[in-house]
Formats: structure tokens, sequence, C-alpha cells
């Protein structure tokens, strides 16, 4: 696997990848886990060669996130993408991605607005903006996102679908379902900020919102079920909730009847200060 961190070589090599045939982009903040992994093998099962991009986006982070904080451990990634047969590694500097006079900002209106849209204000501008970039950059076949950032989804098949954008079209777009830890936890970069402790109260989201699930379909209203839901997060060690929200899986319009309509239970709370998301589809388990 060769890594690349300047565009002029990147270009030449993937054109001589396209050769042997389709193209899938994988793109990462690096820190991998099981999840990216699951990734990965989703796209080389749909591929000929996989290119995987890690760059910590300043753009997505706001000024008090955790740009600084968020771990870089790029050896140990490389050693991970070689070993699931990854042919490519494009890893940009910030100044190579943003070089001096850059000015340009995508913005996707309604599906970034709300859920963690209105918590993290200009995230989404951030992710559309590097995702177009990359896209730009790599100019694959097909592009593999965890569902786990299932509004980050939405606002870039929005983006795809707006601009017109033909690699990866928006049919291209993949979404793979979220991986879990045998406790249920979604697996994300972040858990690593959690200590043990926080790490075992942290199980308690996924139960939290399959008991919120299970009361909906149950015929209890949106906002009884939430309501649940927050108690069960805050007496389980979570300090805050940004959001607990039922909406649809495709607009992300907010829905009153989740037992009647595709609906997604969509979360976000603080433990410590560690901020975890997750969603989960509204249906018969
Ligand atoms: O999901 C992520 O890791 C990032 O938001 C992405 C899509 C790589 C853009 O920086």
């Amino acid at each position: 696997m060769q890594t690349f961190t300047r565009l002029d070589p990147l270009r030449s090599t993937l054109d001589a990848l396209r050769a042997d045939g389709p193209l899938a982009l994988v793109p990462t903040m690096g820190a991998l886990h099981e999840g990216h992994l699951t990734l990965v093998r989703a796209a080389k099962a749909r591929a000929a060669h996989v290119v995987a991009s890690i760059f910590v986006n300043p753009r997505q982070f706001g000024a008090n996130e955790d740009l600084d904080a968020y771990p870089r451990q790029l050896a140990r990634d490389q050693a991970l993408l070689e070993a699931e047969g990854v042919s490519l590694l494009w890893a940009p500097e910030a100044a190579a991605m943003y070089p001096a006079g850059y000015a340009t900002n995508i913005s996707v209106s309604g599906v970034s607005d709300g859920l963690c849209g209105a918590a993290r204000p200009g995230h989404f501008d951030g992710v559309a903006t590097v995702v177009c970039k990359l896209f730009n950059q790599v100019q694959p076949d097909l592009a593999l996102f965890g569902e786990k950032d299932w509004q980050q989804l939405a606002v870039i098949r929005r983006m795809a679908r707006d601009l017109d954008l033909t690699r990866p079209h928006v049919g291209a777009i993949v979404g793979v379902p979220t991986v879990r830890e045998a406790d249920g936890l979604a697996m994300s970069s972040r858990n690593a900020y959690l200590s043990a402790e926080q790490r075992s109260q942290a199980a308690t989201l996924p139960r939290a919102m399959k008991g919120a699930i299970a009361a909906m379909l149950d015929g209890r209203s949106v906002a009884e079920a939430t309501a649940q839901l927050v108690a069960a997060l805050t007496s389980g060690g979570f300090s805050s909730v940004d959001y607990a929200e039922v909406r649809d899986p495709d607009s992300l319009a907010a829905v009153t009847e989740p037992a009647c309509q595709p609906a997604r239970l969509f979360v976000a709370a603080r433990i410590g200060g560690t901020r975890l998301i997750d969603n989960m589809a509204i249906a018969p388990a």
C-alpha cells in the first residue's frame, strides 16, 4: 500500500489503478477501529481497488471541540489498512487540503439543520466541503460511510444529488450498518476518551435506545418514550443529553407516529467531556 500526501502523484497512480476496474473510497479521520475496517471490507467486496483517506478535517471541528486532542496514529492505521488489502492511502496535510487563499465552503441546508447540526454549528459545512474535495481528488466509482453518522450520510447524499456529482454519483454512496461492541455501544474513535467507569456507563445508551423503541412500538408517544430515554441516560451516568429525537430516515423531518411510518431514533449525549451519538431504526426486532 502506498501513502500519498500530495495531489499530483496521487492522481497519476489513481489513473493506473482505475484501469483494473471500479475504485472505492473509504474516507476517514484515522484512529481506525473495527467499524472502519468493516467499511474497507465492504468496499473490497464491491471494487477492484480500495482507496482510504485519513484527514483530520479542521473545518468540521468547532472552536471548543477536540481537534487538537483527536487521536492521530498514522503508523498504526497504515498497518491496519495494509493488512486489509487497501491499495492506496491518501493522507494529505492540512496545507495540501486548504492551501493559502482557500475560500470555498459547501453548505447543505435542511438535512444539516437540527440534531448534530444544532449542537455543532458549521460542522456539516466542514464535512460537506471536505467530502466534496475528497471525491474530486480521488474520483471514486463508489464511496462508503458508516451509518453511525446517519445525518452525515444524509448531508453527503443531498450534496451529491444537488451538485450532480458523478464520481461517485449519489446512488454509489453506500451506507454500512453500525458496528457495535459486545455490550451494544456503537464503535467510535471517541470511545477512546472514556475512562473504564465511563465506558461501562456508556452501554446505557444503546440499552436505553432499545427500551425507548420498544415503548414507541408498544404505543407510547414519542414525547413519553424520549423522556424515559433521557431519564435512563441521566441515571446511567450521562451528564447531559444534546438531543433524543425521532426523524424520517431520508428527509430527517420530525416524525410523530413512528409505529406507522419509516422512522429512526437519534441520540447525542455526553458522558464527562465525551459526546457520543447513535441512531437506530424504529422497527420490530
Ligand atoms: O466520518 C468521518 O470520519 C468524517 O466526518 C469524514 C467523512 C471522513 C469527513 O472528514
